[in-house]
């Protein structure tokens, strides 16, 4: 078929060059945007006087009937269409005649395209705020359930000091409430209309660029005409958050998977969250994790490919930035999945109190209250930082814990010892009195509680 912009060329592209041209089957998922949009523009041409109050009404009846008829399935895209702003300017001026052929007045696919993918983007960044807030508040729940479970904190993957479960999950749960912060960030920034910028330059028609971008929602207009059909930073912004995204979700994940190990088994997975082996009975495998720990690399891999896209182009529109959309559509499809699967396995996880506590239990995880409890008594704490480690290399070699060593051993260490450093250095003890904001405590974890909530 010949193509609507045939003249300068016959316009019969072969179909090899055609296909690979063609962008409809991914560009397709702009169809409301694309029509929203062109129906403001309608609105405008008529507003201006640059085609009559009837032609603008007809036009935007004619686009209502292929909304509505693509959303009641009598409508199906045409594969053969070059892209979805050519497939709905098709049907309509099949539809209306001559006064269809109106409508791409003063514009063009260079600020279309990016009109539709700006306003694409922003509903699609308002569903994923949605998704991480119902994920926060399944993390909060988690929380409020093991806030006071002990399991040892860990650095360098050693044990470190005796945290809460609920602490460490609503560290999780700051991390998401950024990720909230960064997509509604870069959304504010995107957020501004290119419609009315043309091709590159502007045009000769006395247009009210205003009026459009505030029919559809924008909070002002690119104020240059060639950075409004060029600028893809807002895809890469957005791209970059979600990789963030994705990168809390992945070391969560890691963490589940290590959890679920015979060497941890703090947690236990839910029957519908995990998988079976084909050879091994007894294997209950942590697959979701692993597959968002996975796809992170795929969104990452999503950002880079943009990036590199763009980074040579001259100005302004080059058919390279097609590319922009299977990026970014397959990053946000992927987010979204994993979104979902996370929060289904997050709510049905279940903490192994027993087992975070014996191990919070042998690993001297409460070396650091020892020293704490000699510098209450009036040492600096440096000495004590060195009595407690001699007591620990001590303990190593006599193969004991210190809440067994006797209290004569401890007192040839230091004089300062008394009978209530048992209770001082207890696992409870130490996760009691980190009181400090943001701390282990209990207390501490039911503010943090109460603020994610509030934000969310
Ligand atoms: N399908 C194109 C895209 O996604 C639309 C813009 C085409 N503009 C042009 N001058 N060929 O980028």
């Amino acid at each position: 078929m010949a193509k609507m912009w045939a003249g300068r060329t016959a316009g019969n592209v072969d179909k090899i060059a055609d296909d690979f041209n063609s962008s409809i089957h991914f560009d397709c998922k702009m169809y409301r945007q694309d029509i929203k949009g062109s129906m403001a523009h309608a609105a405008m041409l008529a507003a201006k006087n640059i085609i009559t109050k009837e032609e603008a009404d007809t036009l935007i009846d004619g686009l209502d009937g292929i909304l509505s008829d693509i959303e009641n399935g009598k409508l199906d895209f045409d594969m053969d269409a070059e892209d979805i702003h050519m497939f709905v300017e098709q049907v309509l001026t099949e539809r209306l005649g001559d006064v269809g052929k109106k409508l791409h007045t003063a514009r063009s696919r260079n600020d279309q395209v990016a009109l539709d993918i700006r306003m694409y983007l922003r509903d699609e960044a308002e569903d994923m705020i949605r998704m991480l807030k119902k994920l926060i508040s399944s993390i909060t729940d988690k929380a409020e359930e093991y806030k006071a479970t002990i399991m040892p904190g860990y650095t360098h993957l050693q044990r470190a000091q005796p945290i809460t479960f609920g602490h460490h999950l609503m560290a999780y749960a700051m991390m998401l409430l950024r990720d909230i912060d960064r997509i509604s960030d870069c959304k504010a920034r995107m957020n501004f209309s290119p419609i009315g910028c043309c091709a590159l330059a502007g045009t000769t028609y006395d247009t009210d660029r205003r009026f459009e971008a505030e029919k559809l929602g924008f909070d002002g207009i690119c104020l240059n005409s060639l950075d409004g059909v060029s600028d893809r930073d807002f895809c890469l912004e957005l791209l970059s958050s979600l990789s963030i995204l994705m990168m809390h979700l992945s070391r969560f994940s890691e963490e589940i998977i290590l959890w679920s190990s015979w060497e941890f088994k703090f947690v236990e997975l839910s029957d519908s969250y995990t998988t079976g082996s084909s050879i091994m009975p007894q294997k209950k495998n942590p697959d979701m994790a692993e597959l968002v720990r996975g796809k992170t690399g795929r969104v990452y891999g999503d950002l880079m490919a943009l990036l590199t896209t763009l980074k040579g182009l001259p100005l302004a529109y080059n058919k390279d930035m097609q590319e922009d959309k299977e990026s970014i559509f397959d990053a946000l499809e992927t987010v979204k999945m994993c979104l979902q699967v996370f929060d289904g396995m997050i709510s049905t996880m279940k903490a192994i109190p027993e087992n975070m506590k014996k191990a919070a239990q042998g690993g001297f995880i409460n070396a650091t209250d020892l020293a704490d409890y000699l510098v209450k008594k009036g040492l600096p704490f440096r000495s004590a930082y060195k009595i407690s480690g001699s007591i620990v290399a001590h303990c190593i070699a006599e193969k004991t814990v210190l809440e067994e060593l006797p209290l004569e051993v401890y007192k040839s260490f230091s004089e300062l010892f008394e009978a209530d450093l048992y209770d001082e250095i207890s696992l409870e003890t130490c996760v009691r009195k980190r009181i400090s904001e943001g701390g282990t405590s209990v207390e501490s974890v039911e503010a943090q509680i109460k603020f994610v909530k509030e934000k969310i």
